[in-house]
C-alpha cells in the first residue's frame, strides 16, 4: 500500500515537473499571429523531419528555462513550421530551424551558434533597448571588463543621435550600444567635437568621421570586431559580413613551434601598428590548423604561413615567399591592396565544378574511412554494373555496331550536359556558409547524410 502510495507521489511530481517543463517553451499555433503582439517573442520554426531542428530541442528547452527563471519579459515558442506553412513564409521562414525575435514590428534573425548562452544572449541583449544608457563611470568601467568591442554616443539630441538609434536599433543583433555623457567617460578621451559616436576596443579608442568612414552603418559593421581575433570557421563567415578580407596567420597550436609564434606576432603588430592603412579593408587573425582552410582552397597550407582571404569571392592570396619579416608582411597585404598579387580560386564556374569535385570526393573518403564495407559497397557496386555493362557493350558484335555507338555517344552527351547542370545547381546550393554545425536544412534538401560530411 505504501509503495502504491509513494508511486503515485511520484507520478504526480513527475506530471508536475514535466508541465512546469513545457511550460518554459510554448507550442504555436495559427493564432500566433493575433497573440504576439504585445509580447517579445523568441521563435524557433522547425520542421519534424530535420535533423538539425532536433538537436536544437533540448537547448531549446533549456533557453525557454533561463530566461524564465532570470525573470526575463521574452516568451520562448516553438512552432511547427511544415504546419503553419502560411505562417513560416509571412515571417520569412526559408530553413529550418530558424530563429527569430519578434519585437513589434521588427523581427530578429538569429545566425550565431546554436548553444544555450550564446542564444539566451542574443535574446537578452535584442529584447532590451537598442542603446542602452551609461549613468556612471562604474557602469562604464564594468561594461568594459564585459565587452571586447563597445559602441558608445556621446552628447545630447542630434541628427547624429537619430542615425545611431537607426543603426542600433538594426545592427543591434551584432553588437550592444551606449550612450552617455562625457563625464562618464575616461578622461584619457579627447573629442574633436560633440556629439560623436566613438568604439572603444584594442586598449583604445576610434572616433567616427562620417567624410572618412562614410555610413555609420558601414562603420559600424566594420569596426564591431576586435582588430586582431582567434579565427574559426563561424567567426570567419562572419567577419564575411564586413566585407573586409581576411589575414590569417595558419598555426598549430598544439605544436607551438617558434616560427608560429613568430608569424603570429607579426601579424599582430601588424594589426595595431598599420591600422591606419589596412583597418577599413583588412580583418587580422590566427587560426588554429589549417583543416578549415584546406577545404576552404581545395588545396593544402602549409602550417605556419599566412593567407589573405576574400570570402565575398572566395578569392585567397599567399606570398610569394615565406614570410620571415614585418617590412615582408606589410609588402604582401599591400599587393593585395593595389591589386598586384596574384590571386587564387573564385567563385568563378571552373572553381565551382571543382568544389563539385572535392566535396564528393571528400564525402566518398569519410564513407571509406568510417566504414570500407559500406564503401565498397555504395561506391563499388556501381562501378562493377557500369564496367560489366560496358563489357557487354564492347564485345557485343552485330551489324550496325557503329549507329550503337552513335546513339551511346548521343546519350553519353546528354548524361554529361545533364550532370553538369545539376552541378552547376549544386555549386550555387554551396554558396552559403561552409560551417556544417549552422547551416540550415533548406526546404526540400537533398540527403542530410551529404551535409554532416561538409
Ligand atoms: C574581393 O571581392 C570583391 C567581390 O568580388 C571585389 O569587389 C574586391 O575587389 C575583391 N578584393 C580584392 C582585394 O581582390
Ligand atoms: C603594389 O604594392 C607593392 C607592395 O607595396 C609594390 O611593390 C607595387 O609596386 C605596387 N604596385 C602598384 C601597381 O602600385
Amino acid at each position: 500500500m505504501a509503495e502504491v502510495k509513494a508511486s503515485l507521489i511520484c507520478g504526480v511530481i513527475a506530471a508536475f515537473l514535466s508541465s512546469a517543463v513545457l511550460a518554459f517553451v510554448e507550442d504555436l499555433d495559427d493564432t500566433f499571429k493575433d497573440t504576439r503582439v504585445n509580447d517579445v517573442w523568441l521563435v524557433d520554426f522547425y520542421a519534424p523531419w530535420c535533423g538539425y531542428c532536433k538537436k536544437l530541442e533540448p537547448v531549446w528547452h533549456e533557453v525557454g528555462m533561463e530566461l524564465k527563471s532570470s525573470g526575463s519579459p521574452v516568451r520562448v515558442g516553438k512552432m511547427d513550421a511544415t504546419a503553419y506553412s502560411g505562417m513560416a513564409s509571412e515571417f520569412g521562414v526559408r530553413g529550418y530551424p530558424t530563429i527569430k525575435l519578434l519585437k513589434g514590428d521588427l523581427a530578429y534573425n538569429y545566425k550565431g551558434p546554436r548553444t544555450k548562452d550564446d542564444i539566451v544572449e542574443f535574446a537578452n541583449r535584442v529584447s532590451g533597448p537598442a542603446v542602452r544608457a551609461l549613468p556612471s563611470k562604474q557602469m562604464f568601467e564594468h561594461m568594459m571588463k564585459r565587452h571586447d568591442v563597445l559602441f558608445v554616443y556621446v552628447g545630447g539630441e542630434s541628427p547624429l543621435r537619430e542615425k545611431y538609434n537607426d543603426v542600433a536599433s538594426e545592427l543591434i543583433v551584432y553588437t550592444y550600444f551606449f550612450s552617455g555623457s562625457e563625464e562618464v567617460l575616461p578622461e584619457s578621451l579627447t573629442l574633436p567635437e560633440l556629439p560623436a559616436v566613438v568604439v572603444f576596443k584594442d586598449g583604445g579608442y576610434f572616433t567616427y568621421d562620417e567624410y572618412e568612414d562614410g555610413s555609420l552603418s558601414s562603420w559600424v559593421n566594420k569596426e564591431r570586431f576586435q582588430g586582431y581575433l582567434q579565427i574559426d570557421g563561424f567567426t570567419l563567415y562572419e567577419l564575411g559580413e564586413t566585407g573586409k578580407l581576411v589575414a590569417i596567420a595558419v598555426i598549430d597550436e598544439k605544436d607551438p613551434t617558434e616560427e608560429s609564434g613568430r608569424l603570429k606576432g607579426l601579424i599582430q603588430r601588424v594589426a595595431k601598428e598599420y591600422r591606419e592603412h589596412f583597418n577599413r579593408d583588412f580583418q587580422f587573425g590566427h587560426m588554429d590548423g589549417n583543416d578549415y582552410i584546406n577545404s576552404l582552397i581545395m588545396g593544402e597550407v602549409t602550417v605556419p604561413s599566412v593567407i589573405i582571404l576574400n570570402t565575398s569571392n572566395e578569392q585567397y592570396f599567399l606570398p610569394s615567399e615565406p614570410i620571415e619579416t614585418m617590412e615582408q608582411l606589410v609588402q604582401f597585404i599591400s599587393s593585395v591592396l593595389n591589386g598586384s598579387a596574384q590571386a587564387y580560386g573564385g567563385d568563378g564556374i571552373i572553381q565551382r565544378i571543382k568544389r563539385v569535385a572535392f566535396d564528393a570526393r571528400s564525402t566518398i573518403m569519410s564513407v571509406f574511412r568510417s566504414s570500407p564495407l559500406l564503401g565498397c559497397f555504395l561506391f563499388g557496386l556501381p562501378l562493377g554494373v557500369i564496367s560489366l555493362m560496358c563489357y557487354g557493350i564492347c564485345t557485343a558484335e552485330s551489324d550496325d555496331g557503329a549507329d550503337d555507338m552513335d546513339a551511346l555517344k548521343r546519350e553519353g552527351l546528354t548524361d554529361e550536359e545533364e550532370e553538369e547542370e545539376e552541378e552547376r545547381q549544386r555549386a550555387a546550393e554551396l554558396e552559403g556558409p561552409e560551417e556544417g554545425e549552422n547551416e540550415e536544412e533548406d526546404v526540400g534538401e537533398k540527403d542530410p547524410e551529404e551535409k554532416k560530411t561538409d
